[in-house]
């Protein structure tokens, strides 16, 4: 798979930036409401684990990957407990012994670049759903106050803001409903909850709002 540099960008920002103390966002508690402990889950894009830790802490069955090496190396450092809930490596091949997961969290991840690939990307996260596994999302919004020193910006026909900040990375993408509906629909899901939009503050350097898209959406396809 091509991750347009994803990979390296992640790992550098992991090593100078790691903080396993960050408060989870609203998706947490939709987890916790909408799925037995017991079914298995995987988490797209651990990161700095902030809403997968809490969710093991409390007995959920979740299991996380990420391409970054030192998101992963953390996790199994700070929480040996947990080792076997961890795997380096995108959601189409990490957990290889496990092949089919009841739900799947996308949490501020997939969506970069270009609406078509972000489309195929959520298509291929069915190849490891249950036939009518849940996806459970959040996703950025349009609303949101951008980060300054933008280079080029573009708005799709239905309302979404597509920002380039630097040319060795990949668009921002600030969805709005309809996009993220389409999106949805397309890559072959069907939404049963929201998209809601939900806000928080941005703590650090620009400041501002940050608005996401929370919902649940259903594996549709035939095959
Ligand atoms: C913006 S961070 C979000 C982290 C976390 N989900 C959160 O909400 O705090 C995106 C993370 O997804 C990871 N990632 C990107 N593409 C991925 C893929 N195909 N498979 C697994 N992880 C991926 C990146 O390395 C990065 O750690």
């Amino acid at each position: 798979m091509n991750f347009d540099g994803e990979d390296k960008r992640w790992d550098e920002y992991y090593k100078r930036e790691w903080n396993d103390k960050r408060k989870p966002l609203p998706i947490e508690k939709i987890i916790k409401k909408a799925v037995p402990k017991q079914n298995a889950g995987l988490y797209v894009g651990l990161g700095t684990g902030r809403n997968v830790f809490p969710l093991l802490k409390e007995g959920w069955n979740v299991y996380a990957c990420d391409i970054a090496h030192t998101s992963i190396k953390n996790a199994k450092e700070n929480y040996p407990q947990y080792a076997t809930h961890f795997d380096y490596g995108s959601y189409t091949e990490a957990f290889p012994h496990i092949k089919a997961f009841d739900y799947m969290i996308c949490s501020e991840v997939l969506v970069n670049g270009n609406f078509p690939n972000v489309v195929e990307r959520f298509r291929l996260l069915k190849d490891r759903l249950t036939k009518e596994g849940f996806l459970i999302f959040e996703l950025p919004a349009i609303g949101t106050d951008i980060w300054p020193n933008w280079k080029s910006l573009s708005m799709s026909k239905n309302g979404s803001l597509k920002l380039k900040y630097r040319a060795d990375v990949p668009n921002k993408l600030y969805l709005s409903f309809q996009d993220i509906c389409h999106l949805l629909e397309n890559a072959g899901f069907k939404i049963v909850y929201g998209p809601k939009p939900v806000n928080s503050e941005r703590s650090r350097y620009p400041g501002g709002l940050i608005r996401d898209w929370l919902g649940i959406a259903q594996n549709v396809s035939l095959t």
